[in-house]
């Protein structure tokens, strides 16, 4: 082998690591919201492994480059909440460990929903949403924004310029707040019926390569967003044959381990991951997933566009 081609060779390899988030890598920070700055009632911590989600620091060179999602985990301890604000566009929630008290608010009417693991809501463009954690345990949640670089929060109840109680309640008056009930008629739980999801409620949709979807965001699930959000159940042994996307999709995975692999001119490359680790696939990379481990793996599974899937998987 020659030396330029040794050196092509390292570098698909190096590429692919370098799209590969380890969650053992990383730091949570508890500086990345200066919004928060003096308020220990709204502490939180973030890891960042694309972009940079809510935090300014979009030159943290820890974090993957974004191009239609941003991917980060929120650690937050039990009493602590998150202020109202609003997004120009979806921002969602997929919780990892614990309960976490979601509350939206429009017009003056608030409603929370409690959302547990792998229980997910998209929050709505331009609707006011805060979180709470009411829960015995921390709660440790993944949120992808579906752009690559949001514009800052328009905070609606922030303690800086609202009475404290008002706040804590995401914007309600004391005991205003309405527990979500997708049968009730009122604006604000039909709107928001629309936006959760609940693991245990969604269909699991078996593909003929022996791998599972349950669609949160996307044709087959809530249609509003602008990426398609998927939980992919893939059981000892099952695998698929390279194929390419036209934009990125990105592998975070939950349980088990995972091993995805590129291809280029013939060249290939694999990498496992495990709990928490996550890689992203630019646009155009040939890329294949399978599951070499004895226990089936579940994977958060994102992709740069809502459109319906138009991949035909083949098994491998
Ligand atoms: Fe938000």
């Amino acid at each position: 082998m020659s030396v330029i081609e040794k050196i092509e060779k390292t570098s698909l390899e190096q590429e692919l690591r370098a799209h590969v988030g380890r969650h053992v890598d990383k730091v949570f920070d508890w500086d990345a919201f200066p919004s928060n700055k003096g308020y220990p009632e709204l502490a939180r911590a973030q890891m960042r492994y694309i972009g940079a989600g809510g935090s300014p620091k979009v030159n943290d060179n820890s974090t993957l480059k974004p191009d239609n999602f941003t991917l980060s985990l929120i650690y937050k301890e039990v009493g602590k909440y998150a202020a109202c604000h609003s997004h120009e566009i979806e921002e969602s929630f997929l919780m990892i460990d614990g309960v976490l008290t979601v509350g939206w608010e429009l017009n003056g009417d608030v409603v929370e929903v409690r959302l547990g693991p792998k229980d997910m809501i998209l929050n709505a463009r331009e609707i006011g949403h805060g979180f709470r954690n009411d829960g015995v345990e921390p709660v440790l949640m993944s949120v992808s924004v579906d752009v690559g670089k949001p514009l800052p929060p328009k905070y609606h109840f922030h303690p800086k310029d609202t009475e404290a109680e008002l706040a804590r309640n995401l914007g309600a008056a004391p005991g205003k707040a309405q527990l979500f009930d997708p049968k009730n008629p009122q604006e604000l739980h039909q709107i928001m019926s629309k936006y959760v999801v609940r693991y245990n409620e969604t269909p699991t949709i078996w593909t003929n390569t022996g791998f599972s979807r349950k669609v949160y965001v996307g044709a087959e699930g809530i249609v509003e967003g602008a990426c398609r959000k998927e939980m992919l159940g893939v059981p000892s042994g099952v695998g698929v044959k390279g194929y390419v996307r036209d934009c990125e999709d990105a592998f975070f995975v939950l349980e088990g381990n995972l091993t995805v692999g590129w291809e280029e001119n013939g060249e290939v490359c694999e990498v496992e991951l495990g709990p928490r680790d996550l890689v992203k696939n630019p646009a155009g990379r040939k890329h294949w997933f399978r599951n070499n481990g004895a226990k089936s793996v579940e994977v958060w599974h994102l992709v740069g566009s809502a459109k319906a899937e138009n991949i035909e998987f083949v098994a491998d």
